[in-house]
């Protein structure tokens, strides 16, 4: 989708990937190799004018060299590094005066054990969990033998009354652009975002408020690029920062069809120095992430298709992955229709007819 939109601003891609059959692979020229390798990502820098990542795990000592060697890279490599740990993520929010969910560092399981009375809480790894995988409720005692064995978080529990996020761009003259809020509704078994509405339906003072703090952000970081800030509001209207990924991002998908401007452009023009482009919505809109069905794995399949292509203001975005297993991300659909109520009936339509089975 980054390579789609860059093509209109005549800009060449390499990409960089361990998938030898990644979405990308016939899209550009394509070094198949390991992101988290120093001389991988060393090598393949030498050849770019620019480099951007999609991914937070990558090796950051290398990007800091390709910095060092007179390379541009953005996201700047020591912000990546802050994000890659949701611990140094959290103490920069305490830091920077970011509202967040009240937390405590602890190392290992036993540190857990000793910290009985802070449940319910949500334990986090800090390191190289994604997609809700390394992300566990601790809501009673009964819980606690599940706790992670490694460095992490335990936060407090939010009993929030939405999820919403915010996709904010800055460029290197500090130039900064907030898309709309947008809603998420998460997949209970999966933890991963199954709808999202845009734009989030939010008192006036908290879409303020969410703004505001989703620009504090991304100035406090300095980050040059794209940041999805995700975020809870309480039931009392505050809003607080959950977790920040510093690239274009599934909340932001929608963009594409539904916005002036798209968040893969967007990013584009931030880390090319280019002023950022209009974030309004053009249309309400409803995402649904297309997720390998459970019980399958193997050699993806469609079901309903043509169902789904027959809504009206639907679109369909297959990411080119030939294998399927349960709850991988196969691809999403993007419904426009300026009805609410008619968004919500359309997405479930998607969600119980387009199945990826093998
Ligand atoms: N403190 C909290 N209180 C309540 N729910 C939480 C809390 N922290 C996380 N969650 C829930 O768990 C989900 C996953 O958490 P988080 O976003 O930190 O993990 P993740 O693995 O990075 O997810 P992803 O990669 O999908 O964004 C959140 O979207 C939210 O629904
Ligand atoms: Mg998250």
């Amino acid at each position: 989708m980054l390579i789609q939109s860059g093509i209109d601003l005549n800009i060449n891609f390499s990409v960089l990937d361990p998938d030898p059959q990644a979405p990308c692979h016939q899209l550009a020229p394509f070094t198949c190799g390991k992101l988290t390798d120093y001389q991988t990502v060393w090598n393949f820098g030498q050849d770019c004018d620019l480099i951007t990542i999609e991914i937070e795990n990558v090796n950051t000592v290398a990007l800091a060299d390709l910095v060092k060697a007179g390379k541009k890279v953005f996201p700047q490599p020591s912000i990546i590094e802050l994000i890659q740990d949701k611990r140094k993520q959290k103490q920069f929010f305490k830091d920077h005066q970011i509202p967040t969910a009240d937390f405590l560092l602890v190392e290992n399981k036993s540190d857990i054990l000793d910290h009985k009375s802070y449940l319910p809480a949500v334990n986090k790894l800090g390191r190289e969990g994604y997609d809700g995988r390394g992300v566990q409720m601790l809501r009673t005692e009964q819980d606690l033998p599940k706790a992670f064995d490694a460095p992490g978080l335990l936060e407090k529990l939010i009993d929030f009354e939405k999820e919403i996020a915010v996709i904010v761009s800055r460029n290197e003259n500090g130039v900064v652009a907030a898309f709309p809020a947008v809603e998420m509704v998460f997949h209970p078994e999966a933890n991963l975002v199954e709808y999202l509405f845009s734009p989030a339906q939010l008192k006036e003072e908290v879409a303020k408020q969410a703004k505001e703090i989703a620009e504090h952000v991304i100035q406090s970081l300095g980050l040059v690029g794209l940041l999805a800030v995700e975020m809870f509001v309480t039931r009392d209207g505050q809003v607080l920062v959950n977790e920040v990924a510093p690239r274009p991002h599934n909340s932001g998908h929608q963009t594409i069809e539904a916005n002036v401007t798209s968040q893969y452009e967007q990013h584009l023009r931030a880390i090319l120095g280019l002023p950022p482009g209009d974030t309004s919505c053009t249309c309400a809109s409803a995402m649904v992430n297309v997720l390998g069905e459970e019980g399958f794995t193997g050699m993806a399949r469609y079901e309903g298709l043509n169902e789904v292509l027959s809504l009206a203001g639907a679109h369909i975005h297959l990411y080119g992955k030939k294998q399927t297993k349960p709850f991988r991300k196969m691809g999403h659909v993007t419904l426009v229709d300026p009805d609410l109520e008619s968004l919500k009936t359309k997405a479930n339509f998607v969600k119980n007819n387009l199945k990826v089975k093998s």
